[in-house]
């Protein structure tokens, strides 16, 4: 960095008190005793290392165990130490030279131990550092680096030292003969479970049953079934099962609720408590992507309140998973430890019993519980039988957690954890639907009778009064193009991404798009039954609603955006008038001129009304706000003034943009009504087909002063749109907009 911006960001550090993390970077040339800047510290490095010791005293550690030394060759050739002679600095990490590795002449100036990493507490230059003389590949330094940045913020980046921790056991009674647990893997249950407990306050190991499969082991393992349900008391329990691969229960309420009825009849007949709240399915499956069905007879038979999953949103990276709540169920991120169910044996885990030790011993098994504060783990029946490595797993990593952490471990039932979940992450509560058809995982577990063809390729975002019913009207037109099937809601418009509709889920609005589609008997060009169709749908509040081209963009992020843009002022107006002729009792007593000029301390619904009409005309930041999820190559403006004044080239345009085969040559199906004013489907030679009265109405025009008030509010608004026009390329700019800012100047 050179020296202006150095001092830059110094003066900036020392001004917001900000602390800097460091790492000396790995480089070729080796460093003896090299002078860090004008500080007395110096640095060696490209240096090999053992025995890892964290300083007792220092002040930075708060999650990492102080004192500890992890004994053994430290990872890599480059380590950097640092030599220091001021009181500003204080060791975090010391290490020893590997003398067996590394000849001692060669770094005879370095004093022993080796600081590794070191706290400047700023008493030079008044900014705090930690600094590290190797990368985060070395487990411990990952701890410390947390450490690192919660002190280095005043507490601001640290998460509490609370972890919780709930262990489920999937598959009981289900595993295969053979693989199930006898009298003896039950009793070591039972007894490493007390273990566990002693550390973690609460532990119970959490059983997921599935009763249809009970007593189909070998004659011990049926033993062992037995000697279960004899401890049933010992263990939380919850319910594990439906069959997911059969469509015919998948799709029938009435069948998958007798199926889980069963299970709950053998839970009441063995004593099993049913009242656990919790459930998971077989692979995860219709918990993400969500399947109506299986919540709702979760609902009714269960009464389940929670159930958790890998896949939302993927399974990979699992850092990235995260919860959402669905039907008053929450659903909790679930965490693997490594195990499935076909590890069974040690000599058989995939890279050996070091992999699953370095899993445990500061690597993903460890990590993953520093890093989340709530943790629920998925296992299988089987990793508890044979070697019965489930035990041995979460026994050691405890142990570990316990000897290099200042974690506090506690356990507690499903719908506590939940409850704190969403306390920690109330951003997390809206779920988000993805495209189950864009993750192979996500396909796999999807029912059978569902697939991608019943979303829509394109959508038509409005906004409101543009002239987006004609646009929908005239597509509507075209034999290979189908919108969504009427919503009894909200008529033509389904208004999935915006609102409370979004909550239905994502078979609620797959049902709007039948992949069957029929011949469309209204269009001018007839195609056969079978022949697919280009969905879209439109909703013209989709433009201007915050939430939803993240939304859109979550699952349909290969669909064409289209939206139509006239005056500001002239679709405000047309909006009022629109609410005047609906019977709005605020647009009916109050002027256009009123409604545009209402101050902040109006009555709420002349505010509301306000906004409605004033908001959605801020076209560039609407348009700003949809550009950051869609690539502008799949958003196509549409002039509203010339879908009015000329939709023939505008149809012929937007059917090149969304690549529609065959071309419908609009100038054979659209005619100017002189009597309606407007274009309109052309019937028969004498006939035209218009839309309805309350598109294109008879009012009178917007009064001198409104028209001069909103030419200035959307004055700047319109600059940036013009300016957002030319930054996207090769779109010209309305004449409206030319117009408004003439005048507006
Ligand atoms: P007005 O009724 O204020 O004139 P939307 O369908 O988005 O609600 O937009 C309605 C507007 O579409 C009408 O507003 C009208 O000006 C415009 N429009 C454009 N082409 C039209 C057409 N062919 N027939 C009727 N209205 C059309």
């Amino acid at each position: 960095m050179d020296k202006w911006n150095r001092e830059l960001l110094d003066k900036y550090c020392r001004e917001y008190s900000v602390g800097i993390v460091g790492f000396v970077s790995p480089s070729e040339e080796t460093l003896v005793g090299a002078q860090l800047r004008d500080f007395p510290l110096f640095v060696h490095t490209n240096l090999r290392l053992r025995d890892a010791s964290l300083n007792p005293g220092s002040s930075v550690l708060r999650l990492t165990r102080a004192g500890e030394t992890a004994w053994g060759a430290l990872p890599g050739d480059d380590w950097a130490v640092f030599q220091h002679n001021h009181s500003t600095y204080e060791p975090v990490e010391w290490a020893q030279r590997n003398t067996q590795e590394y000849p001692a002449d060669s770094v005879g100036q370095v004093q022993l131990p080796l600081t590794t990493v070191l706290q400047d507490r700023g008493q030079l230059d008044g900014i705090q550092r930690v600094l590290f003389g190797s990368s985060l590949r070395f487990w411990l330094h990952r701890l410390v680096f947390l450490d690192a940045l919660s002190y280095l913020s005043h507490g601001q980046l640290s998460l509490s030292l609370e972890r919780m921790i709930l262990v489920d056991i999937d598959d009981i009674f289900v595993g295969e003969k053979s693989t199930r647990l006898r009298p003896d893997d039950v009793r070591a249950l039972i007894a490493t479970q007390k273990i566990i407990a002693g550390m973690v306050p609460g532990f119970r190991f959490n059983l997921g049953f599935s009763g249809k499969y009970y007593h189909h082991g070998t004659r011990e393992e049926n033993l062992g079934d037995d000697f279960l349900l004899q401890n049933v008391q010992e263990f939380n329990w919850f319910s594990h099962m439906w069959k997911h691969q059969q469509p015919h229960l998948y799709d029938n309420l009435t069948l998958l609720m007798a199926e889980m009825q069963l299970n709950y009849a053998f839970a009441k007949e063995h004593n099993i408590p049913t009242n656990s709240g919790y459930s998971i399915s077989p692979h995860h499956s219709g918990v993400y992507p969500a399947h109506e069905l299986l919540y709702m007879a979760w609902k009714q038979v269960w009464n389940v309140k929670v159930t958790s999953t890998e896949e939302y949103p993927h399974l990979r990276p699992a850092r990235l998973r995260r919860g959402f709540i669905h039907r008053n169920i929450m659903v909790l991120p679930r965490q693997t430890c490594g195990l499935f169910t076909h590890t069974m044996y040690i000599d058989r885990y995939p890279g050996g019993r070091d992999k699953l030790d370095e899993s445990i011993q500061g690597g993903e098994l460890f990590q993953t519980i520093v890093y989340n504060p709530i943790n629920i783990f998925m296992t299988h029946m089987s990793n508890y039988g044979s070697d019965r490595l489930a035990l041995y797993t979460f026994q050691s990593v405890i142990k570990f957690l316990q000897c290099w952490t200042n974690l506090k471990l506690a356990s507690a039932p499903p719908i506590q954890l939940a409850e704190m979940y969403f306390h920690l992450h109330p951003e997390e509560v809206d779920p988000v639907w993805g495209n189950p058809c864009d993750d192979a995982r996500h396909k796999k577990i999807w029912s059978k009778t569902k697939n991608c063809d019943s979303l829509p390729k394109f959508l038509v975002i409005g906004p409101q009064k543009t002239g987006t019913t004609a646009l929908y009207t005239f597509l509507s037109m075209h034999g290979s193009v189908a919108s969504n099937i009427p919503s009894p809601d909200t008529f033509e418009e389904v208004q999935f991404f915006n609102g409370n509709n979004y909550y239905r889920g994502l078979d609620w609005y797959m049902d709007f798009f039948p992949s069957e589609t029929l011949p469309n008997t209204s269009s001018p060009m007839p195609t056969a039954v079978g022949t697919p169709r280009y969905m879209f749908e439109k909703s013209a509040t989709y433009f201007d609603g915050e939430a939803v081209p993240k939304r859109a963009h979550a699952l349909l992020p290969h669909a064409k955006i289209v939206t139509i843009l006239i005056s500001p002022a002239k679709r405000a107006y047309s909006w009022y008038q629109h609410q005047r002729a609906h019977g709005d009792v605020i647009a009916n007593n109050y002027s256009f001129y009123q409604v545009i000029t209402a101050s902040d301390s109006a009555p709420r619904a002349l505010k509301d009304l306000r906004n409605r009409c004033l908001n959605p005309g801020k076209y560039a930041q609407h348009l700003e706000h949809w550009l950051a999820y869609y690539p502008a190559q799949q958003l196509h403006i549409i002039d509203g003034e010339q879908l009015r004044l000329n939709p023939i080239d505008v149809m012929n345009e937007l059917q090149r943009f969304l690549k529609i085969q065959p071309l419908l040559d609009y100038s054979n199906h659209l005619r100017y009504d002189v009597k309606k004013g407007f274009y309109c489907q052309a019937v028969s030679e004498k006939r035209n087909k218009c839309l309805g009265k309350s598109k294109g109405r008879q009012y009178p025009q917007m009064d001198e002063r409104s028209a001069k008030l909103l030419q200035r509010y959307y004055l700047n608004h319109n600059t940036a749109l013009v300016k957002l026009l030319k930054k996207l390329g090769s779109r010209p700019i309305p004449q409206w907009l030319k117009d408004d800012l003439s005048t507006g100047t």
